[in-house]
């Protein structure tokens, strides 16, 4: 499963995302690579860190230009790899090229007015790739999540039923392998039931 990690705001939680996700793939034990298609490297330096640090990620990362995510889209991985390709904020060419390559995006957002904004605007340029929008960085049992959540269904978008909350241990796990990971486990089992159908 190919999955691209794409939002046109940035600091959405989109690398967050990819790296938990790949931890949450390892966990229901299938290999796990980021493709970090962003110039500005997050996905890849937090992985260097934790080979600097924690030691061996378990994990791949690799770093991805925009011909090198062509290239991938036209030999994708086997069946037991699952990817997640990590976009940039404000990048329509890679952003368009991971889409592409993908099977499925994943579209983090806050649950605030001003974040769901942007959501519209990215879900209007994925063409055929279905996407699913993940409500990340939220407080639980608020009425802005509430708000979010029906103003999603209301325009027709899937949406996760698992909610990221907003915690101090996701801030804190830059350059760290995750550990808890707070319902991205159960976000996999959400994208890959609704890829079975
Ligand atoms: N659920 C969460 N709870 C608390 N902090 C979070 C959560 N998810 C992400 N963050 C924090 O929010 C900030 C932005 O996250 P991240 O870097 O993943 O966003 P991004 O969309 O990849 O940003 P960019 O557009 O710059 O690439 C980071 O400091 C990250 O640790
Ligand atoms: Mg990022």
């Amino acid at each position: 499963m190919i999955t691209a990690v794409a939002n046109t705001k940035g600091g959405v939680g989109k690398t967050t995302t990819c790296i938990f996700m790949a931890r949450a793939a390892i966990d229901s034990g299938q290999q796990a690579l980021v493709l970090d298609a962003d110039p500005q490297g997050s996905a890849s330096a937090w992985t260097d860190i934790v080979r600097g640090t924690d030691g061996q990620p378990d994990w791949e990362t690799r770093s991805v230009n925009l011909h090198q995510l062509r290239q991938f889209a036209k030999s994708p991985t086997g069946d037991d790899v699952d990817v997640f390709i990590d976009c940039p904020p404000g990048n329509p060419e890679i952003i368009n090229a991971a889409v592409k390559a993908a099977d499925v995006v994943i579209v983090p957002t806050q649950p605030t007015t001003i974040d769901m904004d942007r959501v519209w605007t990215t879900v209007e340029n994925l063409g055929d790739t279905p996407c699913v929008v993940l409500l990340t960085g939220a407080r639980l049992g608020t009425k802005l999540l509430d708000e979010a959540r029906e103003a999603l269904r209301d325009a027709g978008l899937p949406v996760f039923t698992t909610v990221v909350p907003l915690r101090e241990d996701i801030r804190a796990a830059f350059g760290t392998v995750p550990t808890k990971l707070h319902g991205y486990n159960d976000v996999l089992n959400e994208l890959k039931d609704a890829l079975r159908g």
